[in-house]
C-alpha cells in the first residue's frame, strides 16, 4: 500500500491487521517515555486546508512517536493566501524533503489528486464529503477493543445518528463496519440520508426512540452546516427532538453499549446530554486510540518489514 486515501484501499485482512498492530502502538503510548526510532529520518507532512483539532494533532503526535520529522503547513497563514495554487504547495513541499503528506481538504478526490504531483505517500485526513479512514479504524479500534472482539463486529448493530448525507465519516465507518461484520442502522430524517442507498448494505429508522434501546453501539454525528446551503439545514428544535441524545435516551440505552462520537460536539444540538455522564461514552477514548491508529498507518506506508523495524524501535 503506497497510500491510504479511502477505506476501499484496504482489504478486510488489512484492517485487522492494522488494529492488531495499533495494539503494539498502545503498548509504546503507556511507557513512561512513548517514542520509539521506527521513522527515525522520515518526514511527514501535515497539510490542513481545513480546520481540525483532532486530526491534525493526533498525527503529528503519531509521528514524533516514531520519531518522523514533522512538518506542520495550515492553509491560513500560508502562501494560498497569496494566490499559490494546490500543486504549487505540494510541489514546494516536496521538494523539502516529505516522505508522507497527511492532506485535509474541503474538497472530495484531494488527496488523490496530490498523488499525482509528489513521490511521497499520501494519507486522506479527510475530504469533502468523500472519507476520512483513519477516523473508521480509530472507531474500529475503539469498538472491538471495548467489546474484546478483536477481529469482528460480527453480531454488532451500530446506530449511525445526524447527518449522514454530509458526512465522510458515517461513509468509512459504514464501509469498514459492514465488512467487520456489524449491522449498521442509520437514523436521520430524510433530509440528512443520500438519495440513494442502494449498495451500502445498511437499514434506516426516522426516530432514536425506535432503535437506542437495541443497539450495541450508539454513533453520534454533528450536523456539518460547512457542507450545506441555509435552505437545507432543518429546525434544530425540531430536530433535536427525535435525534439529539437526551438524558432520557441514553438511560435507555443497553448496559453495555457505547457511546462514541467522532467530534467536534454541537452540544445542545445533537448532544444534549453531557457525555461524560453516559456510563458507555468512549468519546475521549477515541481519541488516544486515535493516536496508536495513526502510528500504525505511518509505519505501515513508511515503516517497511514490520517484524524486523518495529521490533527494534519497540526494543530501542
Ligand atoms: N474527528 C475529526 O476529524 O475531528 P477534527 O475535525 O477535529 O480533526
Amino acid at each position: 500500500m503506497k497510500h491510504l486515501l479511502s477505506t476501499r484501499d484496504l482489504s478486510t485482512e488489512d484492517i485487522v491487521s492494522l488494529l492488531a498492530m495499533a495494539d503494539h502502538m498502545a503498548e509504546i503510548n503507556s511507557r513512561a517515555v512513548p517514542k520509539v526510532p521506527a521513522l527515525r529520518g522520515r518526514t511527514v507532512a501535515s497539510v490542513f486546508f481545513e480546520d481540525s483539532t483532532r486530526t491534525r494533532l493526533s498525527f503529528e503526535t503519531a509521528a514524533t512517536r516514531l520519531s518522523a520529522e514533522v512538518m506542520t503547513f495550515i492553509a491560513s497563514s500560508s502562501s494560498v493566501n497569496k494566490g499559490e495554487s494546490l500543486r504549487d504547495t505540494i510541489e514546494t513541499l516536496s521538494a523539502m524533503g516529505v516522505d508522507a503528506f497527511v492532506v485535509r481538504h474541503k474538497s472530495s478526490g484531494a488527496p488523490q489528486q496530490i498523488t499525482q504531483w509528489t513521490d511521497a505517500a499520501v494519507i486522506n485526513a479527510g475530504d469533502g464529503w468523500h472519507q476520512h479512514p483513519t477516523q473508521a479504524l480509530l472507531d474500529a479500534y475503539t469498538i472491538t477493543r471495548n467489546f474484546k472482539e478483536l477481529n469482528s463486529m460480527q453480531g454488532r448493530t451500530v446506530a449511525i445518528v445526524g447527518d449522514i448525507k454530509h458526512s465522510r465519516v458515517a461513509r468509512s465507518d459504514i464501509d469498514v463496519f459492514t465488512r467487520l461484520g456489524a449491522h449498521v442502522v442509520l437514523v436521520a430524517p430524510t433530509a440528512f440520508l443520500p438519495s440513494s442507498l442502494d449498495g451500502w448494505g445498511v437499514t434506516t429508522a426516522d426516530s432514536l426512540d425506535d432503535v437506542i434501546g437495541a443497539v450495541d453501539v450508539v454513533y453520534m454525528l454533528r450536523i456539518q452546516r460547512e457542507r450545506m446551503d441555509a435552505a437545507q439545514m432543518p429546525s434544530l428544535r425540531e430536530y433535536s427532538s427525535l435525534f439529539a441524545l437526551t438524558p432520557e435516551r441514553a438511560a435507555r440505552m443497553q448496559g453495555h453499549a457505547l457511546l462514541l462520537h467522532p467530534g467536534p460536539i454541537n452540544r445542545g444540538v445533537e448532544m444534549i446530554v453531557d457525555p461524560s455522564l453516559v456510563p458507555g461514552s468512549r468519546i475521549l477514548q477515541q481519541v488516544t486510540n486515535g493516536i496508536s491508529i495513526r502510528m500504525a498507518v505511518l509505519f505501515s506506508l513508511l515503516g517497511g518489514d514490520a517484524t524486523t523495524t518495529l521490533q527494534n524501535g519497540v526494543e530501542a
